[in-house]
């Protein structure tokens, strides 16, 4: 592939403004300086190349996960609060449409006060499949309750609760008390506030939220609150429904 088409795919701005970081020489590739825009290579994920020193690895499709913190919505024209998109650097941002994908976008939403395991993506299968009902993917939530967690409330989430919207109950694939205030939840339905709504259902209160794991992924331990990165192959798998 060409070195201005590489750049433009990873959204580091139009083809022309791609090729005037080539010749003016902004980039290298492999370590090595390179001022020719079209100069032809492999496009491999994990291609090392640099643009005006920032370091960047090829990858045809992004699976990024992001360590919500709170205080930002996940949406791209957010109201009171930052949009996560704003945690990720420009090229994610930027990266262009490949026919009939849309952009790096989050898999799911979570609520402004919310933190933990997101994911984004700009493969639309990869998409669908995450955010699929059908799929059945286990989320898993560690709620901070305002009052203490009771064997009645257990029982009450994994048989069942009916919310306002829908006749048909809800139900918790697992519960568990994790403290005296503390309860872990696994849902494996994706219904706006679920969580916050099933424990008011259950006469309790979220204080605090959040999701610590989606299908066999936890969040990475080391990933800070407000940080990202590329997911690896392996940790895809774990995804897989
Ligand atoms: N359920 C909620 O109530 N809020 C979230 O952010 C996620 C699940």
């Amino acid at each position: 592939m060409q070195l201005q088409q590489i750049l433009f795919s990873q959204g580091f701005g139009t083809r022309r403004v791609c090729a005037g970081l080539v010749e003016q020489g902004f980039v290298t590739v492999q370590g090595q300086a390179c001022t020719d825009p079209y100069a032809d290579f492999d496009a491999r994920e994990g291609l090392r190349f640099t643009v005006q020193g920032r370091d960047w690895a090829y990858h045809e499709k992004a699976y990024l996960v992001l360590h919500k913190p709170p205080g930002y919505e996940c949406s791209q024209k957010p109201g009171a609060w930052p949009s996560v998109y704003t945690l990720l650097p420009g090229p994610l941002r930027q990266r262009p449409q490949r026919q009939g994908q849309p952009g790096v976008q989050a898999i799911g939403r979570l609520d402004q006060d919310t933190t933990g395991l997101l994911l984004l993506s700009d493969d639309g299968v990869f998409i669908h499949r995450m955010g699929s009902p059908k799929r059945h993917v286990p989320k898993v939530y560690e709620v901070t309750a305002r009052h203490p967690v009771d064997e009645k409330m257990l029982r009450r989430l994994l048989e069942g609760v009916v919310l306002e919207d829908d006749p048909k109950p809800v139900r918790a694939a697992a519960c568990e008390k994790t403290s005296e205030n503390g309860l872990r939840l696994t849902l494996t339905e994706g219904k706006y506030h679920q969580v916050k709504r099933m424990v008011a259902a259950v006469g309790n209160r979220v204080e605090q939220l959040h999701r610590s794991r989606i299908g066999g992924l936890e969040l990475p331990p080391g990933l800070r609150p407000g940080e990202w990165r590329w997911l690896e192959s392996e940790e895809l798998a774990l995804l897989a429904p």
